[in-house]
C-alpha cells in the first residue's frame, strides 16, 4: 500500500506464523472509532486520486453475494474492486446451491478457498454472522435487514465534505426505525454525534440497539414528533417506508403517513440542513419531491461516495494480510 492510501494499515502486529484473523466489516458496533476514522480518510484519498490511487486488491479476487437486488451496492462494490486492482465475483443467491439448501457454513469454506474476500447482502442478518463465522477471508455486510453500515459510512462522507466534522451536530431521522435507522445509531456512537429519531412506537428501533448505545454514550433522542425530531438538525434523513425484508406494506404505509419528509418539516430544521436518503426512494411517499429533487438533497452525492467509502473500506479489510 502506498502513501496515496495507508491512512487504514496501521493495525496492530499480527504472530508471524498464525495467519491474521480476517477483519471482517460487519456492523459499525464491532469496529472502533479510530478505525472508522481512517477508513474515511482512505476513502478521502480515494476520491481525489480516483485514476491514480493504489491498488491493493491487485491479484485479488473478491465475490459478491446478493440474496435480495441492488443497484447502487453491486455497481459501487464491483467498480470499486476493479479500481482497487482486484476482480469482483458476481453471485445472485437463487443461482447458487445456497438457494437450493446448501449450508452458509459449507459455502463459507468453500468461497475461502476461491476468493480473498466476500461480500454479501441478504434479509436475514444470521447468514451473514454464520457466514464470518466460518470464512477464512474478510466478509463486508452488504446490507441486511438488521443493518446497512456501507452506506452510513459514505453518508458521513458526504456530510463531512459538505458541512465538516459530523461530531457534535445533530443529526434527525425521521421515518421507520429500519436497517439504516439502526447503523445510524451505532454511527452516533462510534462519530459522536446527536441522533434525534422520530418513528411511530410500532417501528422504533428494537430495544437491545439503543441499550447497547446508551451503554456506550451515545447521544440518541427518540421522539414522536418529527418535528420536534428536525428542530435545529443539519440534516434529515429517511428511508422508505417498505424495506426488502419487509411483508406489511400496508399497514407501514398506515402508521408512517405523518412521517413524510416534507418542504414543511424542512424549514423546522437548521437553515443549511441537508437532507439524505439512501435510496431507492418513493417520491410522494416518505419524501415529497420537492425536498428529494431541492436545493437541500444530497442523495446523488451519497450514491457516488458509496464507491469512496467502500474503497476504504476494502483497503482496510484487505491490508491486515500486509502486516508483518
Ligand atoms: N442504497 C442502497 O444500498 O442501494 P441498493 O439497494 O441499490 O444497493
Ligand atoms: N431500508 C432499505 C434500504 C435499501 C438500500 C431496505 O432494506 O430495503
Amino acid at each position: 500500500m502506498n502513501d496515496r492510501m495507508s491512512a487504514a494499515g496501521n493495525r496492530s502486529p499480527e504472530a508471524k506464523d498464525a495467519p491474521p484473523a480476517p477483519r471482517h466489516f460487519l456492523d459499525l458496533k464491532d469496529i472502533d472509532a479510530v478505525t472508522l476514522r481512517d477508513i474515511l480518510t482512505t476513502a478521502e484519498v480515494c476520491k481525489k486520486h480516483r485514476r491514480d490511487h493504489a491498488r491493493p486488491l491487485t491479484g485479488k479476487s473478491v465475490a459478491l453475494i446478493f440474496g435480495k437486488p441492488s443497484t447502487r451496492t453491486r455497481v459501487s462494490f464491483e467498480v470499486a474492486i476493479r479500481e482497487l486492482g482486484g476482480d469482483p465475483v458476481i453471485l445472485l443467491g437463487h443461482e447458487m446451491q445456497l438457494g437450493r439448501g446448501e449450508t452458509i457454513a459449507d459455502t463459507a469454506r468453500v468461497l475461502s478457498r476461491y476468493v480473498d474476500g466476500i461480500m454479501l447482502r441478504t434479509d436475514r442478518a444470521r447468514n451473514l454472522y454464520e457466514l464470518a463465522q466460518y470464512a477464512t477471508v474478510p466478509v463486508i455486510n452488504g446490507l441486511t435487514e438488521a443493518s446497512h453500515p456501507c452506506q452510513i459510512m459514505a453518508d458521513i462522507l458526504t456530510f463531512e465534505e459538505l458541512r465538516g466534522p459530523i461530531a457534535g451536530a445533530v443529526i434527525a431521522w425521521v421515518g421507520d426505525g429500519n436497517n439504516v435507522a439502526r447503523s445510524w445509531i451505532e454511527a452516533a456512537a462510534r462519530f459522536r454525534f446527536t441522533l434525534r429519531l422520530a418513528t411511530p412506537p410500532e417501528l422504533a428501533p428494537p430495544p437491545e440497539v439503543l441499550d447497547w448505545a446508551k451503554a456506550e454514550g451515545a447521544r440518541i433522542e427518540l421522539v414522536r414528533d418529527p418535528s420536534d425530531a428536525v428542530a435545529g438538525a443539519r440534516c434529515v434523513i429517511t428511508d422508505t417506508w417498505v424495506s426488502m425484508a419487509d411483508t406489511e406494506g400496508e399497514s407501514r404505509h398506515n402508521l408512517l403517513a405523518p412521517y413524510r419528509v416534507t418542504e414543511r418539516l424542512m424549514a423546522g430544521a437548521a437553515p443549511d440542513a441537508l437532507f439524505m436518503h439512501c435510496l431507492p426512494a418513493h417520491r410522494g411517499e416518505e419524501v415529497e419531491a420537492a425536498v428529494i429533487d431541492g436545493h437541500q438533497s444530497v442523495v446523488f452525492q451519497e450514491a457516488e461516495n458509496r464507491l469512496h467509502a467502500q474503497k476504504g473500506i476494502l483497503a482496510w479489510a484487505f491490508s491486515a494480510d500486509e502486516q508483518t
